[in-house]
């Protein structure tokens, strides 16, 4: 029996909240307390958070989204030919605003019939499946509200058997995992995925350092703005009170694991309450947590990964400067 609540909006929740909640309690209670503390990613994306991300997408400084939207204008039509789905599923959906290059190659070619977009911010996935059903009339859109990292069965209960499915996973997203989860999580997909199925996946390439550096910390102050609301986003959910001011946004490059990090680096000594934790965090100036990382690829490497997790490579697909990669892969 599905443990699910189907809205009229089209839009299954899977995610309830006292659940989904003490799961990311307990992620933060385990991050707060190792000598050097972090912070799940998700936190990021409340409403404020799902918003600054959208502004993040628009600045200059960060190329990956015009990158992959390039890929997909340039490639979509191909891409859809060869994976020929009944059903797209995107995880880590967001507004699914370059998906729709791909939707509008899926129809073209006749045999899309439905889109899945599955994120865990529920008001974002709303609007977003509100928008997409109105633009798309002749295309089922049904979103859902899970967790992409212990919740993916949903995708099966939500598609018909025999319909073929591709499963989406853009904006390197998947570089925000460390590479157990990545490991784990693409075993996750090939187990979920059926003969046939294929996976879409959006990678980052590593590159300067200077260039990489900008992404994360651009002159506005956007990235800033939104690796700082997560301290917000803990106060209100979980009863912390981090001083917002105390703390600074920072983007490191770490060219031995290849990724960026993200931290929030304490101004000053202090000591942090989180009243639904339990749980006093004292920082010393110049201490930091880490909110995010954020691994950059070699096309290879992409590749291999896919490979050990028992699927086939159809096709890699790159922007003109090679910054992104899109692989297609089926099981
Ligand atoms: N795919 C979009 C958005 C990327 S931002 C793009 O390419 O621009 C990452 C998205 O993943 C956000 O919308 C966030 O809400 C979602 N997300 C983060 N952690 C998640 C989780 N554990 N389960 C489901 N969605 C998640
Ligand atoms: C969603 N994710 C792939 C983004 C990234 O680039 O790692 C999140 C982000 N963090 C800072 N800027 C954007």
């Amino acid at each position: 029996m599905s443990n699910s609540t189907a809205t009229p909006d089209r839009l299954s929740v899977h995610l309830h909240q006292d659940d989904w909640k003490h799961h990311l309690a307990d992620l933060t209670r385990t991050g707060l307390q190792e000598e050097q503390a972090w912070l799940p990613p998700v936190w990021f994306y409340d409403s404020r958070g799902s918003e600054l991300f959208d502004q993040i997408t628009r600045l200059q400084e960060y190329y990956p989204t015009r990158a992959e939207r390039a890929i997909l204008e340039r490639h979509a039509g191909e891409i859809m030919f060869l994976a020929a789905p009944h059903v797209m599923v995107e995880l880590g959906s967001g507004t699914s605003d370059k998906t729709r290059a791909l939707l509008a190659a899926g129809l073209a070619h006749g045999r899309l019939r439905s889109f899945i977009p599955l994120d865990c911010s529920q008001a974002p996935l709303q609007e977003a499946v509100a928008q997409l059903a109105a633009e798309y009339p002749s295309l089922e859109v049904q979103g859902l509200v899970a967790d992409f990292n212990r919740q993916l069965h949903h995708v099966n209960d939500a598609t018909a058997p025999g319909s073929r499915r591709m499963v989406s996973f853009l904006g390197s997203t998947i570089g925000n995992f460390t590479t157990t989860e990545r490991e784990l999580f693409l075993r996750e997909v090939a187990t979920t995925m059926r003969p046939g199925d294929t996976l879409l996946l959006g990678t980052d390439l590593v590159k300067e350092r200077s260039r990489l550096r900008e992404a994360y910390d651009d002159p506005a102050g956007v990235t800033a703005a939104f690796n700082l609301n997560a301290l917000q986003v803990l106060n209100d959910e979980l009863g912390a009170d981090f001083e917002t001011d105390w703390f600074e946004h920072r983007a490191v490059w770490d060219p031995q694991l290849g990724r960026i990090e993200m931290h929030l680096v304490s101004l000053t000594r202090q000591e942090v309450r989180v009243e639904e934790l339990e749980l006093t965090r004292r920082f010393a100036p110049g201490e930091w947590i880490r909110s995010e990382i954020s691994t950059k690829f070699r096309p290879g490497d992409v590749v291999a990964e896919l490979r050990e997790s028992g699927l086939r490579i159809v096709g890699q697909w790159f922007d003109d400067n090679r910054d992104f990669a899109l692989t297609l892969a089926e099981l």
